[in-house]
């Protein structure tokens, strides 16, 4: 890589004859995760075809990982021996770290010096970190005449904070090759994380041979989309050796997710004595939730799922095995004999504690074999099995609750790791912000929280250059957390070593994509802020209301918004527009409210502004991720106001969201009651939904109550009802629904 990014600080002094004398320069290296101690030295070392690799017998392998790079970056091969070198020398070794503070498996020094580079790991492991640092400085690097590279002195003592450093990436609701996924592998691994958890099985298609149950790919690994297209592929045994043999190699471990009893439909669409009907299936081609789910009641079920695993435990070597657990609705085992059976022989109080049954066989079988099992935090529903890891997706509650309960836990929550959601959602600083202990976790049990993974869901992927766009730079933000720490005051430091990585990234083929967008809006009171996110932009809005449209203008102050209209923000580079523009409506907001106040607490994944979030003044879009929108999450949302002073009110109205797909429903109905105390309620009106539960599509439903005769309120009580529980007919059913609000007007 021939380029020169850095800063280069030159320092000249004067000799004592008085000539000026270039005594010392040192190029900044940008490494991410960023070292736990880091010093640059004056002096540097020269790398040339004549530098000698020591390497004794227990580090060849790293030797070779090594001399691989040289030759990648520098186009020249240096040679590996055993015998101690002094000069023009790397040195590999594994033994005890001298600084007491770096002592875990996984720590290493790296000291580049004139004319040696020593790499100690504490480990193979450590050994190959130090290596991975010393990449990115070579590819940090300028060249010099293709024979010869200077590379900056310094020393860095340096080992993680957490043993699990992860992406989950999502091969079932998109397939991606085998190369895309050694790519990842080796991007993973240059960032020092060391988990890839493969998630392998899905409603939408089966990616991993299975010689006992051919179907399972023959049939189960495509599906017809909605254009009429065969969609699908799958991993062959082949395939998955050759994987697991390059992850090995780069110190990643892979953990295979197997999903049960839910997210299994391609398994049941293959082999339908599976489920509880026993009826053909198609392969899921929808996203969702689905309920079709492997039968509890039967024991052919464990059999196939024992065998499918016999073959998977073959083919991975770390000592997980991921078994989802996550979203499986109960609708089908509360209507199946034999689950219903299986209930009252094992004395079971519920489908919850059925589903705990079933993970708990399952992890028997897994623990007989050495394997240990991890879930998503559902499997604590129903009592949690004796060994098992628990993935909090769902906030951090459940990995709170599994480390508070002395079980193994690993952080991804919605809120910060799940990167397919959109910039406006998770950009880089939020994931920057994660922080995997919760404050509030004792010191004793805080060693439970094994670290974190950023997890790449593929509904809305189809292709390597999405994924890329999505998957970087975030990545490199947990990567730096789960590292180094979480620190937000290094955030500024770290967006600039990111962007140093543009270039890296580019060579090695990365379509990364913004690490934010361009611009945000911020409301206070009356006025709204636009503020740039990037780089050299300028910004333009413009405001539309019911009679009146205008042409963007350039952003000098505050805008004036407490009216009913549309704001268009956008920003501008070199006079050209950059990125989406952004479009905000807003509304006349409730006046004299004094207070505002819940008996239900809105989710901590959709809090839409907060408190004050249904008053003020900023609707929904039709993207329910867009921040507005507050979310109820199997609750009726009741929210009271107290006026500063008594109010006359006329109208009541409220919007809401509707997407079943995302189990998203209208409210049943909404209520209006007035108080004089807050105590004693009088009922006003009532509205009930005039669309139907069961439409399809993402719509905004606003509701309305008009009161024939004004009344005086001082207190003010708007409930809408929810639905609480995804219906019977849906592929969810049973389980929790949400109910969406942005604002609430009041008139
Ligand atoms: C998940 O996102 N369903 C684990
Ligand atoms: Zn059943």
């Amino acid at each position: 890589m021939k380029y020169m990014i850095h800063l280069a600080i030159m320092s000249l002094i004067m000799s004592c004859t008085g000539r000026k004398e270039k005594v010392e320069m040192i190029e900044t290296v940008s490494i991410i995760p960023i070292p736990n101690s880091f010093t640059y030295s004056t002096n540097s070392f020269v790398l040339n075809p004549d530098t000698k690799i020591y390497a004794p017998q227990e580090c060849l392998v790293e030797a070779e990982f090594l001399q691989m790079l040289i030759k990648n970056e520098f186009e020249f091969t240096v040679s590996i021996q055993s015998t101690e070198c002094e000069s023009n020398c790397i040195k590999l070794t594994t033994n005890q770290i001298s600084d007491s503070t770096h002592q875990g498996a996984e720590a290493y020094h790296l000291i580049i010096e004139p004319s040696l580079i020593t790499i100690n790991g504490h480990s193979n492991q450590g050994l190959f970190w130090g290596i991975q640092s010393l990449h990115q400085v070579f590819n940090q690097t300028d060249h010099q005449d293709g024979y010869a590279a200077r590379i900056q002195g310094l020393k860095i003592l340096d080992q993680p904070k957490f043993r699990h450093r992860g992406l989950l990436l999502d091969c079932c609701r998109h397939f991606f090759s085998k190369d895309v996924v050694k790519k990842y592998i080796e991007l993973l691994s240059y960032y020092k994380m060391n988990v890839l958890h493969w998630h392998l099985t899905e409603d939408q298609g089966w990616r991993i041979e299975i010689e006992k149950y051919p179907e399972l790919t023959q049939h189960g690994a495509w599906r017809i989309d909605a254009d009429g297209i065969r969609y699908g592929g799958y991993y062959t045994k082949e395939d998955i050796q050759e994987i697991v043999a390059f992850a090995t190699k780069h110190q990643v471990n892979i953990i295979p997710e197997i999903e049960l009893p839910g997210h299994s439909q391609a398994a049941i669409s293959s082999y339908p004595y599976l489920s509880c009907k026993q009826e053909n299936v198609a392969v899921a081609n929808d996203w969702g939730v689905f309920k079709e789910i492997y039968c509890a009641g039967n024991d052919s079920t464990f059999e196939f799922i024992e065998n499918v695993l016999k073959e998977v435990m073959e083919l991975f070597p770390y000592q997980y095995i991921h078994i989802g657990g996550d979203e499986a609705p109960k609708y089908r085992w509360e209507k199946c004999d034999k689950c219903q059976k299986r209930l009252v022989s094992e004395n079971l109080k519920d489908e919850h504690e059925l589903q705990s049954y079933f993970i708990q066989r399952i992890e028997t079988f897994l623990n007989a074999h050495d394997k240990k099992l991890i879930g998503w935090d559902e499997i604590l529903e129903g009592g949690l099995s004796p060994n098992a890891t628990v993935q909090s997706w769902r906030g951090i509650d459940g990995g709170m609750r599994a480390a508070k309960n002395e079980h193994y836990a690993i952080m991804s929550p919605t809120s910060h790791c799940y990167i397919d959601y959109p910039l406006d959602a998770i950009d880089l600083k939020k994931v920057y912000s994660f922080n995997p202990i919760p404050d509030s976790l004792s010191p004793d049990k805080q060693h439970y929280i094994l670290g974190g993974e950023v997890n790449m869901w593929t509904e809305h992927v189809p292709d390597e250059k999405n994924l890329d766009s999505k998957v970087f730079p975030r990545m490199l933000a947990l990567s730096e957390v789960l590292w180094s720490g979480t620190d937000t005051s290094r955030y500024e430091n770290f967006r600039n070593r990111v962007y140093n990585h543009f270039d890296v990234l580019d060579s090695l083929g990365v379509a990364y994509g913004a690490e934010a967008i361009p611009i945000r809006l911020i409301t206070k009171g009356d006025s709204t802020y636009i503020i740039k996110n990037n780089r050299n932009i300028d910004l333009q809005y413009l405001i539309e209301t019911a009679d009146c449209t205008a042409k963007f203008q350039p952003y000098k102050e505050p805008i004036y918004m407490n009216m009913d209209g549309m704001l268009k923000a956008r920003s501008v580079k070199n006079l050209v527009p950059f990125g989406e523009t952004i479009e905000q409506h807003f509304c006349k907001r409730a006046e004299n409210v004094q207070s505002i106040s819940y008996r239900n607490m809105f989710s901590e994944n959709y809090v839409g502004g907060g408190n004050n979030g249904l008053f003020d003044g900023k609707l929904g879009s039709l993207n329910f991720r867009d921040g507005n929108w507050q979310g109820f999450w199997g609750k009726h949302a009741e929210v009271t106001i107290a006026f500063e002073n008594e109010q006359v009110i006329n109208q009541v109205s409220a919007q809401f969201y509707h997407y079943i797909n995302s189990w998203i429903f209208r409210p049943e109905s909404m209520e209006v009651s007035v108080s004089e105390n807050g105590t004693n309620w009088i009922p006003m009106g009532n509205i009930k939904s005039e669309i139907q539960k069961k439409k399809r599509g993402k719509m905004i439903i606003p509701m309305s109550i008009n009161f024939k005769r004004p009344f005086l309120a001082k207190y003010l009580k708007i409930k809408a009802l929810s639905v609480l529980q995804v219906p019977g007919w849906h592929e969810a059913a049973g389980a929790d629904a949400w109910l969406f609000i942005d604002e609430i007007k009041i008139q």
